[in-house]
């Protein structure tokens, strides 16, 4: 099942057709693909583009090897195999847009989608940041799951990104790692000051917070987010949170 909208035009959870390999060819295309949405990205005046291979995604799909059943070269009997889609696609786009406008973002040792855990996880998004550092993207965007899981601002960060984390800090140094899930001000500036990481990313504190810079800064009280309205697909619960207080210039804060 999908998120997704039916035959009405109403937000839904829908079946979705069964998936099926890409043959060798179409994973070029693919990649191909992907150069051609950041062009298209870039030429709509966007700064850069992200790559998403976190949360269960395609690109995940080829680094995991308990998912990966390939057979070819992309297949998961060496390492580098399963990352050579990432890297590929890594290639493609810098070459377009040029290294610095690109970031990826990744969900190592996370279970969405039934993304089963591995042994050479770490091993993986080690050997990852090398190659990465290497291309000289902008940054590594990790969003770990524990956190996200267990409540917004829970303020967690399970020991296995932390230990990540601190490993890849030196080897990728020319860019920036940012952090994801479960994110408190208290949490971000510790990681940041310990060096662990360069920036800490927001998702459901922001729905219940439009003001959400201006409350951290300020130090003002957050509000709750309502999880029931998740995936609702109408704008209740996501665009008629308050801001703090009322006035112009707490909001262009
Ligand atoms: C309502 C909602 C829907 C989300 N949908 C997706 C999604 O479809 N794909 C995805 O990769 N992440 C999704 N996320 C995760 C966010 O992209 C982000 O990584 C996460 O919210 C950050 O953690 P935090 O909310 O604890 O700050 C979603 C988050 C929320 C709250």
């Amino acid at each position: 099942m999908a998120f997704g909208y039916d035959e009405q035009g109403q937000p839904s959870f829908l079946p979705v057709s069964s998936p099926y390999a890409l043959t060798t060819t179409e994973v070029g295309r693919t990649v191909e693909d992907f150069a051609i949405a950041a062009d298209n990205a870039v030429a709509a005046g966007f700064d850069g583009i992200e790559l998403h291979a976190a949360n269960g995604y395609l690109f995940e799909q080829f680094l995991n090897p308990l998912v990966n059943d390939r057979t070819d070269r992309y297949s998961a009997d060496l390492m580098q195999n399963r990352l050579r889609f990432t890297l590929e696609v890594v290639d493609a786009v810098n070459a377009r847009i040029g290294s610095q406008r690109v970031g990826i973002r990744f969900s190592p040792f996370g279970q969405i989608s039934d993304m089963p855990p591995y042994r050479d996880a770490e091993q993986t998004y080690l050997q990852l940041g090398r190659e990465l550092a290497d291309r000289r993207i902008a940054y590594m965007h990790f969003m770990d799951q524990s956190g996200f899981r267990v409540a917004s601002m829970s303020g967690r960060v399970s020991d296995e990104v932390h230990s990540l984390l601190r490993k890849l800090r030196p080897m990728f140094d020319q860019g920036a790692l940012i952090l994801a899930g479960g994110q408190t001000l208290a949490k971000a500036n510790e990681l940041i000051a310990l060096g662990t990481i360069d920036l800490a990313a927001f998702g459901q504190p922001f729905i219940a917070n439009p003001d959400l810079v201006a409350r951290l800064r300020n130090g003002w009280p957050l509000a709750e987010p309502e999880r029931k309205t998740y995936y609702g697909g109408g704008a209740e619960g996501y665009v008629d949170y308050p801001p703090y207080r009322n006035g112009r210039a707490l909001i262009a804060d």
